[in-house]
């Protein structure tokens, strides 16, 4: 569900043409809906009542401080993975308690920096990062609140380069891994142990590895209850819920949370994490046709945003509807929708079937989820602006970068 739509063949996201949208700010331009957003969180806030769980947004998706300002004020938590994420959230508005940290690599320096903003809970991924935020909270005399990362060994069914349960994965320690890490918590004067946590991938379209991870944590609950007398207070349960970019049928939000739901014990709270559910279709990129280039074999329509802008097709070879902003402009063709950069990987689309012509806005759809988050300057190329619309107002919310922004922090001799 979203709130981008043609009217009378004329693209609109919200009650907005894109098409003033693109004049007015430029292109390449990211376009966020506000009530698609707001629509999203409002279901996951409905589907948890008021039980106390927690909804943690996972900030690494969409960081952009208005939207994190809206999700503040709207009574969500959050999900972090860098200090910078953490720098952020604060800056919206966050309060400490309302933040959990997740991540293989947190360093010394963004461990302090969390235990002195007291937030919720350190997601630990490995033990000797466990000896080191047990040190750490010594120092500040303070005891730190804990979950260990559980890997459960679950194969999500996703992209191997989105799937992160798996035993060959990076993440999180094995059953018996995470039974010495609590037990070492346990007897630590400085760690509090409060949660369990996994995580097993991203763009899930099936509630099936979502049930199984949920029964490997509770097992593994059940056992540190049994053997070790440790009380877990919640299970933050990750692995995001997919979305529809093409065909796609993801379950929808609340019979996926009370799938968990009916399984986890009254006195348990869940945490969830996630972000592409929450942001991918509240969101799209508005580009220029630059040329239609015909080759023998191949026509191509080259735009000007490039894998700079959104690197996900280039990088998972991921699929994105592309659309023009006014429809019946211009002839029908069969083409490579392509960028820019000097990559033959620069494509958003291969052998798309669209009527347009030179000059005309295109619309490249769900690109709210690691979209501009993900950008980058290669080719020296600024990244691109971000405009909010509600209902019939928008507004900038991020400029678009300058070349002297790109060459600020560079020497000249
Ligand atoms: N929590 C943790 C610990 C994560 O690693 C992730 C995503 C999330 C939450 C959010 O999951 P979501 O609800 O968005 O599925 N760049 C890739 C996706 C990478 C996912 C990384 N982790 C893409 O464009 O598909």
């Amino acid at each position: 569900m979203d709130y981008f739509n043609y009217k009378n063949d004329e693209y609109y996201a919200e009650d907005v043409a894109v098409k003033k949208m693109a004049a007015t700010y430029g292109t390449p331009l990211f376009v966020y809906s506000q009530q698609t957003i707001k629509h999203h969180l409002n279901t996951y806030i409905k589907a948890f009542g008021n039980s106390g769980h927690k909804l943690c947004y996972s900030v690494k998706v969409n960081s952009n401080l208005s939207i994190l300002k809206m999700m503040v004020k709207m009574g969500t938590g959050f999900d972090i993975v860098s200090k910078g994420e953490l720098q952020k959230v604060i800056m919206a508005g966050a309060k400490g308690s309302d933040i959990v940290f997740s991540g293989v690599g947190k360093t010394t320096d963004e461990l302090e920096f969390a235990l002195e903003n007291n937030i919720y809970c350190f997601n630990v991924e490995s033990y000797p990062e466990l000896l080191n935020l047990q040190k750490i909270a010594a120092k500040q005399n303070k005891q730190a609140p804990v979950a260990i990362r559980v890997n459960p060994d679950i194969d999500a069914k996703t992209h191997p380069y989105i799937s992160t349960g798996m035993s060959e994965n990076k993440f999180g320690l094995n059953i018996d891994e995470a039974i010495e890490a609590y037990k070492f918590a346990k007897n630590s004067k400085n760690l509090k142990i409060i949660g369990i946590d996994c995580h097993i991938g991203s763009q899930i379209t099936t509630i099936k590895p979502y049930e199984d991870a949920t029964d490997k944590l509770l097992n593994l609950v059940q056992k540190l209850k049994d053997d070790l007398d440790i009380d877990i207070e919640h299970i933050d349960l990750g692995g995001g819920l997919g979305v529809c970019y093409d065909d796609e049928n993801p379950p929808s939000v609340d019979i996926w949370i009370n799938s968990i739901l009916t399984k986890i014990p009254k006195n348990m709270k869940l945490i969830l994490e996630p972000g592409r559910s929450i942001m991918a279709n509240a969101g799209i990129l508005l580009s220029q046709i630059i040329y239609i280039k015909k080759n023998k074999n191949k026509n191509f329509i080259i735009t000007d945003s490039g894998m700079n802008d959104l690197i996900r097709p280039s990088l998972y070879q991921a699929y994105h509807k592309i659309i023009p902003a006014i429809k019946n402009s211009g002839e029908k063709i069969t083409a490579d929708i392509v960028g820019p950069i000097c990559e033959s990987t620069d494509f958003s689309g291969k052998n798309r079937n669209i009527q347009c012509q030179p000059n005309d806005i295109l619309v490249t759809r769900t690109v709210g989820a690691y979209g501009f988050c993900m950008a980058s300057n290669y080719n020296i190329r600024p990244r691109s602006a971000e405009v909010m619309v509600d209902k019939n107002s928008h507004k900038i919310i991020r400029h678009r970068e300058s070349i002297d922004d790109l060459i600020k922090n560079e020497i000249i001799e």
